[in-house]
């Protein structure tokens, strides 16, 4: 079990996040909010890559500041911007990592082999890197978190670049792994984690705002959302008077989803609310650029 208690943190006065509270089992957890909202921030501190400003971070009852090294050793973490050699091949990249981490020397080549296989680089795993794909890349950095094999997996955006069949293998390849270990992953795409998180973290003005499951967080709109059909002309009206959350146009009208207390026409459809539409509520009034400063 890994805990955050009471966990802040401040970049000199501007203040990333305040009193965070979770616990991690086993399982995947999700982290889905906007940019510049504290995602990297928790990460880096669940990874120890840098220190909470108040509060304390441990793992099976022990602080992990104080666990330093054997603690580190049990996680594997995919940095947001993750750095690799392009003029080496995935092979001899994580043979270095395996060297800087003192993993058994005999163990190594086939753990290699297996990871690299996990992420369907096999075929590649002797080819420069400076050739390689964004989504390529990106399978190299997963495959590194998992060489040594962690009990907790750390990802910040680890989808960032990979095209719809590498996400559908990565959310199946985590499943896989969820079920004795720790997973945290971060994104803003709802789609990548809805359907595997057995929870999803939501931060919202420095403090969790959800922590929740996804059929949990979903019935907070229960009743609340309905899809209903429109000119154009009418739409621009509507939106102003509700919160609208997608829209498509079909046969010169416009079929629109949206939040509204309760039912005021009688047209109107009522929709299971998805965990998009939380996600677009919870952050309708926060600008696109992220941050709060
Ligand atoms: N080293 C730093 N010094 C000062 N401010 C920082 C620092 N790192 C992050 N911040 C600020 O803290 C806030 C949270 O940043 P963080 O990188 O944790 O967000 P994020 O949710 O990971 O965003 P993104 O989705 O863009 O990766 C932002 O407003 C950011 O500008
Ligand atoms: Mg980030």
């Amino acid at each position: 079990m890994l805990v955050v208690q009471d966990v802040g943190k401040k970049y000199g006065d501007f203040t990333a996040l305040h009193n965070i509270n979770l616990q991690f089992g086993n399982g995947i957890f999700g982290l889905l909010a906007p940019n510049g909202a504290g995602k990297t921030t928790l990460i880096k501190m669940l990874v120890t890559l840098i220190s909470p400003t108040t509060g304390d971070i441990f793992y099976q009852g022990q602080p992990i500041k104080m666990l330093g090294q054997s603690y580190r050793e049990q996680v594997g973490y995919l940095p947001q911007h993750f750095g690799y050699y392009k003029h080496s091949t995935p092979k001899q990249y994580l043979s270095y990592l395996a060297a800087l981490e003192g993993m058994d020397k005999q163990t190594v080549a086939s753990r290699i082999d297996e990871v690299l296989d996990m992420v369907a680089l096999s075929d590649v795993k002797n080819k420069k890197m400076r050739k390689f794909s964004g989504g390529m890349i990106q399978r190299v950095g997963i495959a590194q978190a998992l060489l040594s094999d962690p009990k907790i997996i750390v990802l910040d955006e680890p989808t960032a670049g990979l095209d719809p069949k590498e996400r559908a293998r990565f959310r199946h390849m985590l499943s896989e792994l969820a079920r004795n270990r720790i997973i945290i992953i971060s994104t803003h795409i709802v789609s990548d984690i809805e359907s595997i998180a057995n929870e999803i973290i939501m931060i919202k003005n420095n403090v969790i705002s959800y922590k929740d499951s996804v059929t949990n967080i979903c019935a907070t709109l229960s009743g609340k959302v309905f899809e209903t059909t429109m000119t154009y002309e009418d739409f621009i009206e509507f939106r102003k008077s509700y919160v609208t959350l997608a829209e498509k146009q079909e046969q010169g009208k416009m079929i629109v989803r949206f939040v509204a207390d309760e039912i005021a026409e009688s047209f109107w459809k009522s929709v299971e609310p998805q965990l998009e539409d939380v996600f677009l509520v919870e952050y309708a009034h926060e600008n696109t650029s992220g941050g709060n400063k």
